[in-house]
């Protein structure tokens, strides 16, 4: 996915990444979505998990849909009675429809949808090594699963006149050079199918939007990381993760993603749609000339 210096195998237990995805978390409650039903793809590990409890604490009940069926049921477990599980392969259109029939039947609405399930991808740098196969895995699943999310999403919220669907983009979609062409590809697209759909369904009541994160050290950067830097362990390259952000003194983690979509799925921001927030402590929004003081010129 990234793009690394030329360049040297760390393995990172499940355990050790569990930690690093609940930091921050607090367990502190709120009501922000009470009686509210969301529905979360990829929500097994990461992201989507930190989300997952995030809207359980603020009152919602939360459908995790993923393709790992025991992490999937093991997530759902240990985030309560208000959190099940069902499978889910978002390139498969037929599992995300079921996926949204499975949240209706359990629970008789949907008011929120995020479709955060994404992969990174693994190819030859330069776009005239391009792997096209690999190409399209990644669209099918980073931008096909948004899309199939969607479109599901809007089936049963259109006729409720209400609705919430989320996204999850990346800061590798805003900025050339950050990630490969083909992760970077698939994460522009997001953003742009979230003002196309945005343009049609808030004439319906239905808010759409996505979430731009920075680089967080979750199994899916992890994976690649300690294939790239083989031998390094896996504290220190979480570190070189966190050091790569902009803003001093804070690092990007799974719950400011979780607040950021907590945010947006609630009346907080019940006029907010069409939008890309961006979770990234600045890091897309300068470069600095780096000139030196002119006592340094002396
Ligand atoms: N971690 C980062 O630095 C970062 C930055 C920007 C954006 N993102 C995006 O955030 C999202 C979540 O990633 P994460 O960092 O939490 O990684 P993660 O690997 O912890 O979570 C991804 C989840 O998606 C699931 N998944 C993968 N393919 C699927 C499919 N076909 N159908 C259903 N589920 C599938 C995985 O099983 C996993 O549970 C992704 O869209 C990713 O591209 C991550």
């Amino acid at each position: 996915m990234f793009k690394f210096g030329s360049s040297k195998n760390a393995a990172i237990s499940r355990a050790c990444l569990a930690r690093i995805c609940s930091r921050g978390l607090s367990s502190e409650t709120g009501s922000k979505l009470e009686g509210k039903v969301a529905l979360i793809t990829g929500a097994a590990s990461g992201i989507g998990k930190a989300t997952a409890a995030k809207f359980i604490q603020n009152g919602a009940k939360v459908v995790i849909a993923d393709i790992q069926p025991q992490l999937g049921q093991e997530t759902a477990q240990e985030l309560g009675p208000n959190a099940s599980f069902i499978t889910c392969d978002v390139t498969n259109e037929s599992d995300v429809s079921n996926a949204v029939d499975f949240t209706i039947s359990g629970h008789n609405q949907l008011d929120i949808m995020y479709n955060n399930a994404g992969v990174a991808c693994r190819t030859p740098p330069t776009i005239a090594d391009l792997d096209l196969a690999v190409f399209d895995n990644v669209m099918n699943i980073n931008v096909r699963g948004v899309v199939a999310g969607m479109k599901h999403a809007a089936r049963v919220m259109i006729p409720r006149k209400s609705g919430c669907i989320l996204c999850t983009a990346s800061v590798t979609g805003l900025l050339g050079g950050l990630a490969q062409h083909t992760y970077s590809i698939s994460k522009v697209s997001v953003i742009g199918i979230v003002k196309s759909v945005a343009a049609e369904l808030c004439r319906h009541g239905i808010r759409v939007n996505c979430i731009s994160p920075f680089a967080i050290p979750t199994e899916l950067v992890m994976q690649e990381f300690t294939q790239i830097y083989r031998g390094v362990e896996a504290s220190r390259l979480v570190e070189l993760i966190h050091k790569a952000g902009a803003l001093e003194g804070a690092k990007c983690e799974p719950c400011d993603i979780a607040n950021a979509a907590l945010y947006l799925a609630s009346d907080d921001a019940k006029y907010v749609s069409g939008h890309n927030l961006v979770v990234d402590g600045g890091f897309t929004s300068f470069k600095t000339f780096g000139f030196p003081a002119p006592d340094q010129m002396q």
